[in-house]
């Protein structure tokens, strides 16, 4: 090889071995771009409480130099532009500035923000002009390639008044989601601008003023639009629907001010809607729409999900809404609708949720829920609660339910048995017959829910001995069997793990008599477990419905009863109670001291019973107490001094011939 030759082979050599090598170190991101996200890191800072689940991903974006292969980022695999940042739930928090280095990233397609806890600096007052008191900052409009923006559940996000960013938008935006952010304001009508969108979600927001008409042009809008949870007022406009032959699949007006006749609104849905092949979720929930359902409601065969609850409308309910064999989720509670519950809804075999609670339906209990029950497949849900229904339920209505987990039929006027036989592997989690007329027993195969969570059948005639097999009910949570006739004692379970679950236990104004058995409260494992979720206020139920027992307290209520014997002191175990009312027994002996072990307590009521000598000391130390009523008792030290006593919100002594007396509180009635 010639000395040139060789060093031209070296050359390429070489050369080959630099291009390999700057293709395996070059980085696909751009410095500058990963710079400005970095710089956009260091402008915020990262909040991790033991409270939330948020994953600062940013944290590893230092383990590598290159910013396409950081989590959360998307860049553009041919000129290595960021094009996507997904932030969701990282634990941010700080002020997103209008010099934020975010801004510089221009080619972004998709920002998403939501949950995190950004703030806006209150900047550019001189901007005020049409009050969506718009977006972070104009300069987010920079990003003028946005298809996606997600700025939702950002507490903090006031954002400053300046116009809405319109013309940088108008052709790439498609799906601008800001709920739960504080946007103030009206809802420009700029905002028809926004050509593109596909989705546009405002709800849970502060927007005020009616719906802009220029909505109208948003002829792109096929998936969501959500206004909900706002303070927007006035009627729709007429021409709002009229978007491209109704391909919105979901629309929701939920929760605002809004009026105007049913009527107006179905003609205009029917208008947009008529022959759509899709399926329309439609939800005017919460606000001040009036006057009768037109039966051409029913036309609009596509509607899978009509939530009309908690308006002003009245009259019958249209005969002929069995005609929307789609229908999955009808939702007419909390109206003023009267007569009778159309029959043609037993055809409905999609019904997934059928609420028509709080009404004034004053039909006799119709006999064709039996097959809805039996034959809708999805049925979960049944609200027929606080109604007017009368007579009898029928015989089969259970026996052939196997997918209904919630029914309520509380507050009526039915009469008769509970029916005999519930289907075997049911799937009810709640039974509510609560304020009604049942008389008899209770059915044994009750037995067969053993899904049950919530069990209500207070106020009612059932004359029965106490219940104990039901706490063989494994998840049985509340067991409420408050104002019946139930008599005798209440035995011990059997089973090792029964009533294990119960968290709110209440037998008052029955018959049940003899001791308090300490192997029963011995069970009640659950009251003795701080656990955290149900510290709190919380609904059991799913996210479509929640049930009508509202657990916000784990408590044992056993008043106006005929208990004897003393309070065994085993009491001190169930810490997690938060109330306790045993008034109205005949318990005897000391209170015993333990009960100052219940440090969740809240409310006790031990009055009207016959315990003597003193008052525990321990009572005055619980921190918690806000309703203490030791009253009629006889009770004959003196009572403790300083602790908590007289810091409580309501507290009685009276009646006690040992102690000064007070006003006396509470009798037994039947009703309460
Ligand atoms: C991003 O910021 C957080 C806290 O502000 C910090 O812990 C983390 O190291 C930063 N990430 C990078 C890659 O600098
Ligand atoms: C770049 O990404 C697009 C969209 O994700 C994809 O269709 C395309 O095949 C990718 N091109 C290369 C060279 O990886
Ligand atoms: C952005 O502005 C804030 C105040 O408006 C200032 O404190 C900060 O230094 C600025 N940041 C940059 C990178 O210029
Ligand atoms: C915009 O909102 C601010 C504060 O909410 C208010 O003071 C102002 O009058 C509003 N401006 C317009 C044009 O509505
Ligand atoms: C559009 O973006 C450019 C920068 O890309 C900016 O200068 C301009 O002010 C923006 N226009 C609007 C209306 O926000
Ligand atoms: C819809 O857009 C057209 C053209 O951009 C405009 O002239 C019209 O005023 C808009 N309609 C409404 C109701 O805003
Ligand atoms: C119900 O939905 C199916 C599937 O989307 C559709 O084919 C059918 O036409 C719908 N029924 C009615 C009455 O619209
Ligand atoms: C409901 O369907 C029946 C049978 O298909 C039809 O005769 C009736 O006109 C429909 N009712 C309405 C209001 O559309
Ligand atoms: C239901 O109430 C309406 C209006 O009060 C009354 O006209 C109707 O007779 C009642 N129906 C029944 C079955 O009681
Ligand atoms: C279920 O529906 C079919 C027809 O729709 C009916 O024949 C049958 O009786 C129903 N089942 C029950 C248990 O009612
Ligand atoms: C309390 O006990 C006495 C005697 O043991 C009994 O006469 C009285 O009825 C009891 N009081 C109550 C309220 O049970
Ligand atoms: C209360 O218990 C005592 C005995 O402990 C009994 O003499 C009395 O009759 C009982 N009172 C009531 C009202 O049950």
């Amino acid at each position: 090889m010639e000395f040139y030759q060789f060093l031209y082979f070296l050359f390429c050599l070489s050369g080959q071995l630099l291009l390999n090598l700057s293709f395996s170190t070059t980085q696909l991101c751009r410095p500058i771009q990963s710079d400005a996200l970095l710089q956009f890191n260091d402008s915020l800072t990262v909040e991790t409480d033991t409270d939330s689940d948020c994953d600062p991903k940013m944290t590893t974006w230092k383990n590598s130099l290159d910013c396409c292969s950081w989590d959360d980022v998307t860049c553009d695999n041919v000129t290595g532009n960021i094009i996507g940042l997904d932030l969701l739930y990282s634990c941010l928090q700080g002020t997103l500035r209008s010099n934020s280095s975010l801004f510089a990233l221009r080619h972004l397609q998709s920002l998403n923000l939501a949950f995190n806890n950004f703030c806006t600096s209150p900047i550019l007052p001189e901007l005020s002009v049409s009050n969506f008191s718009s977006l972070v900052s104009i300069e987010i409009s920079y990003l003028s390639k946005l298809i996606l923006l997600y700025l939702s559940f950002n507490d903090n996000f006031h954002f400053a008044p300046v116009s809405f960013p319109k013309s940088n938008w108008s052709k790439s935006l498609q799906s601008l989601t800001l709920s739960s952010t504080r946007i103030l304001g009206k809802i420009p009508d700029s905002i028809g601008e926004l050509k593109n969108l596909k989705t546009l979600e405002l709800d849970y927001c502060q927007l005020i003023g009616s719906v802009p008409s220029s909505l109208v042009n948003l002829t792109k809008l096929t998936r969501e639009l959500d206004l909900s949870k706002n303070k927007i007022s006035g009627q729709i406009p007429r021409r709002f629907w009229n978007i491209e032959k109704g391909t919105l699949e979901s629309l929701d007006i939920s929760s605002n001010l809004i009026e105007g006749v049913m009527i107006f609104l179905v003609t205009l849905l029917r208008e947009s809607y008529n022959n759509f092949p899709g399926k329309i979720l439609f939800l005017a929930t919460d606000n001040g729409f009036s006057g009768e359902i037109p039966s051409s409601v029913c036309k609009l065969s596509s509607l899978v999900g009509l939530y009309l609850d908690h308006n002003n409308l009245f009259g019958s309910i249209p005969q002929c809404l069995g005609n929307l064999t789609n229908l999955s989720y009808l939702d007419l509670s909390a109206n003023k609708f009267e007569g009778t519950l159309p029959q043609s809804l037993d055809s409905c075999a999609l019904l997934h949720t059928l609420n028509v609670s709080h009404n004034k339906i004053n039909d006799t209990f119709p006999k064709w829920v039996s097959p809805l029950i039996a034959n809708a497949t999805g049925l979960d849900v049944l609200d027929l609660s606080n109604n007017s229904l009368m007579g009898t339920l029928p015989e089969c209505l259970l026996r052939f339910g196997k997918y209904l987990s919630i029914l309520n039929l509380r507050m009526n006027m039915i009469q008769g048995v509970i029916p005999r036989k519930f289907a075997e592997d049911n799937k009810l989690r709640t039974i509510d017959f609560s304020r009604n007329q049942f008389e008899g027993t209770l059915p044994q195969s009750l037995l067969h829910c053993e899904n049950l969570e919530v069990l209500d059948l207070s106020n009612n005639r059932i004359e029965d001995t106490f219940p104990d097999w039901l706490g063989t009910l494994p998840k049985l949570q509340v067991l409420v069997l408050r104002s019946n006739m139930f008599h005798g004692f209440v035995s011990s379970p059997k089973e090792a793990r029964s009533i294990s679950e119960l968290r709110i236990l209440d037998l008052s104004n029955n018959n049940l008599s003899g001791p308090l058995s300490i192997r029963y409260i011995m069970k009640l494992t659950a009251m003795m477990n701080q656990d955290k979720r149900w510290g709190k206020l919380q609904y059991m139920g799913d996210r479509f419905y929640q049930d009508s027992v509202i657990v916000t307290m784990k408590g044992l209520e056993i008043r106006c009863n005929h208990f004897g014997g003393e309070l065994p002191k085993d009491i001190g175990n169930l810490k997690s109670l938060k109330g306790l009312n045993f008034s109205h027994n005949n318990l005897t002996g000391y209170i015993p001291l333990s009960i100052g072990n219940l440090i969740e307590l809240e409310w006790l009521d031990l009055s009207s019973n016959n315990f003597t000598e003193r008052i525990p000391q321990e009572l005055a130390d619980l921190t918690s107490f806000a309703f203490l009523n030791l009253s009629e008792n006889r009770l004959i030290k003196p009572i403790p001094q300083g602790g908590q006593f007289n810091k409580f919100k309501s507290e009685s002594f009276a009646e006690n011939p040992g102690l000064c007396g007070f006003p006396l509180l509470e009798t037994c009635t039947n009703n309460s």
